[in-house]
């Protein structure tokens, strides 16, 4: 049965929350002693990103997080959704650890308490400290190590305040883009160091997970897996096999060898090099549970050039989408809530989802992004029908709270509730800023 949209109501612990993380909004590149990542490194090389926009100012948040907490209880959210920059805490990624940098998560961490916020942490969300980069990367297996100890470094420092831990952002995301097609850093494409980052990655994830849940008791532990649609672009048996290996990469390597401790096909065949005797046992490790980035489905065709034999393609012409041309379907969205809960049966957090647009100021200063509004109720509203159709979804965060560095598109794609004037860096709040207050007054109504 449909669900009533014109008032639905919220399970009452439901948590609602927004996410960012810390390349894309701290800036404060060199203060206090803070370590180059590999995306201020990739940041320098021509090409790479937009408009040869850096991370290095990005909002600011470094020096104004105080003021973000205000836009935060603002919302009303329940949570946020941060992540510690590696090389901030550890600048050159193992070794000695940076006091200032430390100091930085705590005084974060205390005000957001202070506020009546709780903060969910994520360990890693893409930079590396390129003192590791340069020691292997993920491609190095000691890759696991070096995160553990970072893990534990967290764990002790932060553990007696911070309940929610995440060890990965979209693990798909960062291995697929910086390992087999140059989008993202470190750019390396290649097949080798593509399947052992995959597999590094995922040991570093089941390594983390054992420390935090033997450092900080009582944790609540989860890692956060993007998962949309794969669609082939043509109706040819190519474009359905260069969607199914997608899939393969995107949808399936992480989440299945992390919860099943298997691989899925072709993925399987070609890693089995790189897997010793064990190592399946290590990264499947128990979580509380599944963070879910979602968007709109993705398309592939297929791309015999291409290190995996597909390619990304646009939507089709008839598809509704975003400003920034992301399809919007949340049907699928509502499906692959219901679908995520029964086959892992783990709590499902959203994590991300969100509506990209240039969203440029009117006259009077003021951003109506009546196109994101739209997106979210949308995909609210699905997400409502996901759990009256028997999903246990247990929160849901919007990517994004500010604009912020959107990665290889810079500053040009925006995704916050804030609209941020990068030259004064402003915050000034979007319609959606003001629907998200409305929704979640109304679900504790
Ligand atoms: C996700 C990332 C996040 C942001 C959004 C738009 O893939 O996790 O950092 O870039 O997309």
């Amino acid at each position: 049965m449909p669900a009533d949209r014109s008032a639905p109501t919220w399970p009452r612990e439901f948590i609602w929350g927004v996410s960012t993380s810390s390349y894309q909004i701290e800036g404060g590149a060199t203060d206090d002693g803070r370590g180059p990542s590999i995306w201020d490194v990739r940041c320098r090389l021509p090409g790479k990103v937009a408009n040869g926009d850096t991370g290095a100012v990005a909002c600011d948040h470094y020096h104004r997080h105080r003021e973000d907490i205000e836009l935060m209880r603002s919302l009303g959210v329940d949570a946020y959704r941060f992540s510690v920059a590696w090389p901030r805490v550890l600048p050159r990624g193992i070794g000695a650890p940076n006091p200032a940098g430390l100091a930085f998560y705590d005084r974060l961490i205390d005000d957001l308490l202070a506020a009546g916020i709780e903060p969910w942490l994520c360990l890693y969300h893409w930079d590396l400290p390129q003192a590791l980069q340069d020691q292997g990367g993920w491609t190095s297996r000691d890759s696991a190590g070096w995160f553990a100890d970072y893990a534990a470094l967290a764990c002790r420092r932060y553990g007696d305040r911070v309940r929610r831990w995440i060890t990965f952002n979209e693990f798909s995301v960062f291995t697929l883009f910086g390992y087999a097609m140059d989008w993202q850093a470190p750019g390396q494409v290649d097949r080798r160091a593509h399947l052992q980052a995959i597999h590094h990655v995922n040991l570093a994830h089941g390594a983390a997970v054992d420390v935090i849940r033997s450092l900080v008791p009582g944790a609540s532990i989860g890692a956060i897996h993007n998962r949309q649609r794969v669609l082939p672009r043509g109706d040819d048996d190519a474009d359905r096999v260069a969607a199914t290996t997608l899939d393969a990469f995107w949808n399936r390597t992480f989440p299945e060898a992390q919860l099943e401790a298997a691989y899925p096909s072709p993925v399987a065949e070609a890693i089995e090099p790189f897997v010793r005797a064990g190592d399946m046992a290590r990264i499947c490790r128990p979580i509380d549970w599944f963070g879910l980035n979602h968007y709109g489905p993705i398309f592939a065709r297929a791309e015999p050039s291409a290190l995996w034999g597909f390619a990304w393609a646009d939507p089709p012409e008839a598809t509704e989408r975003t400003p920034i041309g992301w399809a919007i379907h949340p049907e699928m969205f509502r499906d692959e809530l219901v679908e995520l809960s029964r086959r892992f049966r783990l709590p499902v957090v959203v994590t991300e989802n969100g509506s990209g647009g240039a969203d440029i100021p009117a006259a009077d200063g003021r951003v109506d992004d009546a196109r994101r509004v739209d997106y979210l109720q949308a995909y609210t509203a699905a997400m409502h029908e996901a759990i009256a159709a028997g999903a246990d979804v247990r929160g849901y965060f919007i990517w994004s709270l500010l604009d912020n560095f959107e990665w290889g598109a810079g500053y040009a794609n925006r995704f916050g509730l804030f609209h941020v004037d990068f030259a004064t860096l402003r915050r000034t709040p979007k319609s959606s800023a003001r629907w998200y207050r409305e929704l979640i007054a109304a679900a504790r109504a």
